[in-house]
């Protein structure tokens, strides 16, 4: 059973590295979901495409709920999600690697939990840390082995896109305490929590934000940005999930069921 999934945003669609790939379907309540499953170095690895293969599914029209039913499906414990964002602060920069540990939620109207209807009572989960910090602690660890330059730590604003923000809305954000801009950071960790998996998110600076890059925006020198990264983004990955435990116990894994709150 596969323990560890990559989940690709923009630009991160190809899991090369991995050996003896299977293209499977997971069928889940809320839909299904393809998935490449490979092996690296002895650990069994998923490979989830948020955009879908052809990078065909918007951010707001993503189906978080059924990519993360479909992996807890699998037996993952452990997720790396790449993002592509904006950044707002200035030692941010284009090229670097940042791995948040906060946001702030701009979405409209995404779902944002499995628990709906439950006979037990209504689920509110603790986002204290809604990354992961271990996850966390290995990515920084992994940059710093392979001299990538990165952050350890930053806020990530969600937006629910798929326009790019004004730049008034990025004062704003700045003025609030975000540092990257992003579209697809929310709901998936949430849900990743809900469903006691470890998340972390390593995120790729592309660009300085509307209002503060000195030119307008456009998709396709994210994706450009996200390409010339790419050999560094798959290095960091794949030494992270040479370093995961797969057997570690984590206080995400007991989200839902642990000791209850009084
Ligand atoms: N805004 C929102 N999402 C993004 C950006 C941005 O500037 N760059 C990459 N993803």
């Amino acid at each position: 059973m596969p323990s560890i999934a990559v989940i690709g945003g923009t630009g991160v669609y190809d899991p090369r590295l991995l050996e003896d790939i299977a293209y499977e379907t997971v069928s889940t309540a809320y839909g299904d979901v393809k998935v490449t499953r490979g092996v690296y170095r002895g650990k069994e690895v998923v490979f989830l495409a948020r955009h879908g293969a052809e990078h065909s599914v918007p951010p707001h029209l993503i189906n978080y709920r059924a990519n993360i039913m479909a992996l807890k499906k699998l037996g993952v414990r452990s997720i790396l999600a790449t993002a592509a964002v904006g950044s707002l602060n200035p030692q941010m920069k284009p090229g670097e690697f940042v791995f948040v540990d906060q946001f702030v939620d701009f979405t409209k109207g995404r779902t944002q939990t499995f628990f709906e209807s439950r006979p037990e009572g209504v689920v509110h989960i603790d986002l204290t840390e809604p990354y992961c910090p271990e996850l966390r602690k290995i990515l920084v660890r992994a940059a710093r082995s392979l001299n990538l330059p990165a952050c350890d730590g930053g806020t990530y604003v969600c937006t629910e896109g798929p326009r790019f923000e004004t730049p008034a809305e990025i004062k704003m954000f700045r003025q609030l305490g975000g540092d990257l801009v992003g579209m697809t950071g929310v709901p998936e960790v949430v849900l990743a929590r809900e469903a006691e998996i470890c998340y972390a998110a390593v995120a790729s600076v592309t660009n300085f934000a509307a209002g503060i890059a000195p030119y307008r925006l456009s998709h396709q020198e994210v994706v450009e940005m996200m390409q010339g990264q790419g050999e560094n983004i798959r290095r960091l990955l794949m030494q992270a999930v040479s370093w995961i435990d797969e057997d570690r116990e984590c206080a995400c894994q007991a989200a839902v069921s642990g000791p209850v709150q009084t």
